[in-house]
């Protein structure tokens, strides 16, 4: 049966943890100069409607080091669901290439995707989830602290892509998390609902970013205006003003607190320079963890034998 990467929900926990433990042995092994052409003749075609510099370079990068070929497909190339319907893109695809990877404004588009090929589709961020990037998140916390369930994770800001999927994530590994946002900017609540329903520690979402950021050894937060809501700019400007990770509210957090931000920042808005590249940072690990935790990923969707459970 084809497995796809579209939401951390749909993946137990222990496939999650076998993912984080996959993506340390490749992360060991390309620093120990270990190679692996686990897959050697295999092509990935690479969906693109919005920017990228992450994404797109960590999965082209992930294919070569492991032996395989990638395809970027630029906005303008295939005009995604414009040219022709997304049901042809994936059959189509489907008969030349071994994955497929693809980042939209839509979800749907995503899951449409998956519906019509016939090979493993892998969300590269859509406006309601970024599990990628989360799952390079866990890595790097686990590196850092070890056991994930006794972590607490604040992620200070909009309820958007990046917060969907910590809520999930936090729903399957069982770490607790709590969202400080502005009013009106709360999480998607169907997302939050299925998330709670399997949650073994709180989730919870709040206003008020003092009470909410206190106790927290991960402060966490992401650009206010997504791809996609620029015309929100000015607006979002405002509202989210008070809620900026900045010198003062490091003040008040543990000593050892650990910053993170999914990259790209705009210094000065959601987080100062000063934070971000100040000694709680770790958004170089964070960024670099996407390469390793994407190999994990397409060794084991592609069914390298190597990457199975
Ligand atoms: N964090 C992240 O997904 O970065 P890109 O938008 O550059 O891919
Ligand atoms: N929430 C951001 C994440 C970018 C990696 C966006 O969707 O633009």
């Amino acid at each position: 049966m084809k497995r796809n990467l579209i939401s951390l929900a749909d993946l137990t926990a222990e496939e999650i943890e076998h993912l984080l433990a996959l993506a340390k042995r490749l992360k060991d092994d390309l620093a120990a100069g270990r190679e692996h052409a686990w897959l050697a003749g295999k092509t990935l075609a690479m969906i693109f409607e919005k920017p990228s510099l992450r994404t797109r370079v960590t999965f082209e990068t992930g294919m070569h080091q492991l032996g395989g070929d990638a395809i970027y497909l630029a906005p303008n190339d295939i005009q995604f669901g414009g040219r022709e319907a997304v049901a042809d893109i994936g059959k189509n695809l489907s008969l030349w290439v071994d994955a497929i990877v693809a980042r939209t404004f839509s979800h749907r588009s995503v899951v449409e995707l998956t519906e019509h090929a016939s090979v493993p589709v892998i969300n590269g961020l859509t406006d309601l989830l970024h599990p990628c990037q989360v799952l390079a998140d866990c890595l790097t916390l686990s590196e850092l602290r070890q056991d994930l369930k006794n972590l607490y994770v604040v992620f200070v800001g909009d309820g958007n892509n990046v917060v969907h999927s910590w809520l999930n994530a936090a729903a399957k590994l069982g770490f607790k998390f709590t969202l400080v946002c502005p009013a009106g900017y709360e999480p998607h609540p169907e997302v939050l609902e299925a998330a709670r329903s399997v949650a073994s520690a709180p989730l919870e979402v709040v206003n008020d970013i003092a009470e909410g950021t206190k106790d927290a050894d991960v402060l966490y937060t992401d650009v206010w205006t997504s791809m996609g809501q620029e015309a929100e700019t000015e607006r979002r400007r405002k509202v989210f003003a008070p809620y900026q990770i900045n010198e003062a509210l490091l003040a008040n957090a543990a000593d050892d607190v650990i910053v993170m931000h999914c990259l790209p920042a705009h210094r000065g808005e959601e987080i100062t320079s000063e934070v971000l590249d100040g000694p709680h940072s770790v958004v170089m690990q964070e960024a670099e963890n996407r390469l390793h935790v994407q190999k994990a990923a397409l060794a084991w969707l592609l069914g390298a034998e190597q990457a199975q459970i």
